[in-house]
């Protein structure tokens, strides 16, 4: 159905003015100060955006949603994380496929990509994860990179079972520099943290709050410092996920000034967290263990700073999504220690908000940028053509946002498949009133009224 929006503020990552906005045919066909309605079909379906803003839908390049983790998995399905982004006005999502080093490639591929075709209500891609290089995985990486998945995804961290070793490293890095792919990496120096681990442990230390000792701000600067030095000999586009502190973001940086090809993202719960919130009682720290970790509250400071001048490209989730009860608990003492909880902190539904009350309401960032950071880098760094910015031609996804709305995030009333949010309770300002996926509503004030399956796998181009 056609669809016509009055009267909106429409932000973009440069422009911010008031225009109508017409779509056809799942694109955005007119934009005009005022369109006479008269001069649409009557069928059309009418949003009168007035007093709000219209923002190009939002876009998370780094989510988890099929995640096994020692004998379990992570809870949401295509379903769950569909409803979930697009109640949180995030209208395209990136999974990273996380193959272990005995997989086959080509069979992950399809695992993953089986579990969401079909399913997925909001569109969607995905990262290659790559634990192992060799000829056969290097002929299964161009299919695939051929069929329109241009990025690839490596582990620094996690060597034996989804990391790779360095000469792996270098391949896939110079295999994406001849595919035209970019390689995301996770950045931690896996041995670092594997001794530091062994001695706290034994050491007694062995609840939550021992997280982040075991894997400090010197082993992920020294993981993408590691990075930095391969992808610059290799000549690759490469893009650190999960960007956590100050060192780790110079690293990045300073390459970059040397000539490196390098993108940073950052991930909200290392914006809105600090590590403190591990050290919770009766266990409740086990809800903010991921990797890296949740730092001192100087990083994010530092995070907020990078992102206002754009050092940070990126805010994702890397929404990871378990259970605090029988998965959390798995590393509940005197059973388990800190190293048996599964990492990640589910935020798919909560990123726009978040980042709207604590960036651009605190005025730590401007809207632009908001846009810039949450939506069209995304789709800028990883090939996604017609995302990320309203333009005639652009796909209508629309996030119609009332930035003056106050609301109380609560567990009972979330779409994330999870049994908590660790920011329930949080009191945020803005929420999507309307979201479109290709001009189809998807969601009205915070209820979704979409229809399951209509999401697109989407092809990307090489961009790099
Ligand atoms: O803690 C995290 N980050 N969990 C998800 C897996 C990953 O490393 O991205
Ligand atoms: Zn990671
Ligand atoms: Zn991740």
């Amino acid at each position: 159905m056609p669809l016509l929006i009055t009267n909106g503020r429409i932000v973009t990552a440069t422009d911010d003015y008031e225009a109508d906005i017409y779509c056809a045919d799942e694109t955005i066909t007119r934009i005009e100060r005022s369109i006479d309605p008269a001069t649409v079909p009557p069928e059309a379906e009418w949003i009168d955006a007035a007093g709000r803003y219209v923002f190009p839908g939002f876009i998370d390049p780094h989510v988890h949603v099929h995640l096994p983790f020692r004998g379990t998995h992570a809870r949401d399905t295509w379903v769950s994380i569909s409803r979930a982004a697009l109640v949180g006005g995030t209208t395209t999502l990136i999974e990273m496929i996380c193959p272990t080093r005995d997989d086959d490639l080509m069979e992950a591929f399809h695992l993953w990509t089986g579990k969401a075709a079909g399913v997925a209500a909001c569109d969607y891609s995905f990262h290659m994860g790559v634990p192992r290089f060799d000829h056969g995985a290097a002929a299964q990486l161009r299919e695939i990179a051929d069929s329109g998945i241009s990025s690839f995804k490596v582990f620094l961290a996690y060597k034996g079972a989804l990391g790779v070793d360095d000469e792996e490293l270098y391949r896939t890095l110079k295999l994406a520099t001849e595919v035209g792919a970019i390689v995301t990496a996770h950045c931690e120096n896996e041995t670092l943290v594997a001794e530091r681990q062994r001695e706290l442990v034994s050491a007694g230390r062995t609840g939550p709050q021992w997280h982040e000792p075991s894997r400090p701000v010197q082993v992920e600067a020294e993981g993408v410092h590691h990075l930095m030095t391969f992808a610059r000999l290799a000549g690759a586009a490469v893009y650190v996920v999960h960007t956590s502190c100050e060192p780790a973001v110079l690293v990045a940086q300073r390459a970059r000034e040397r000539g490196a090809r390098v993108w940073i993202e950052s991930v909200i719960p290392h914006l809105v967290l600090d590590r403190t919130c591990a050290e919770r009682e009766n266990f409740d720290g086990a809800k903010y263990i991921m990797s890296p970790p949740l730092r001192e509250a100087r990083h994010p400071a530092f995070l907020w700073d990078a992102l206002r001048s754009r050092v940070i490209s990126t805010v994702a989730t890397d929404h990871a999504p378990f259970d605090f009860a029988g998965q959390k608990e798995m590393g509940r003492p005197p059973r388990g220690d800190f190293t048996d909880i599964p990492n990640g902190i589910p935020s798919v539904e909560h990123r726009v908000d978040l980042l709207y009350t604590h960036g651009v309401v605190a005025g730590r960032i401007d809207l632009n940028t908001f846009v810039d950071c949450a939506s069209t880098q995304a789709a800028r760094l990883f090939g996604l053509e017609g995302k990320g910015s309203i333009a005639v031609g652009y796909d209508a996804d629309l996030v119609v946002y009332d930035g003056d709305h106050r609301w109380t995030v609560s567990g009972e009333d979330h779409h994330m498949a999870t049994d908590h949010s660790v920011f329930e309770g949080w009191r945020l300002r803005g929420r999507a009133s309307v979201v479109t996926v290709r001009g189809k509503v998807m969601v009205r004030d915070g209820r979704f009224v979409g229809e399951l399956g209509g999401g697109r796998l989407l092809r990307r181009a090489a961009v790099h």
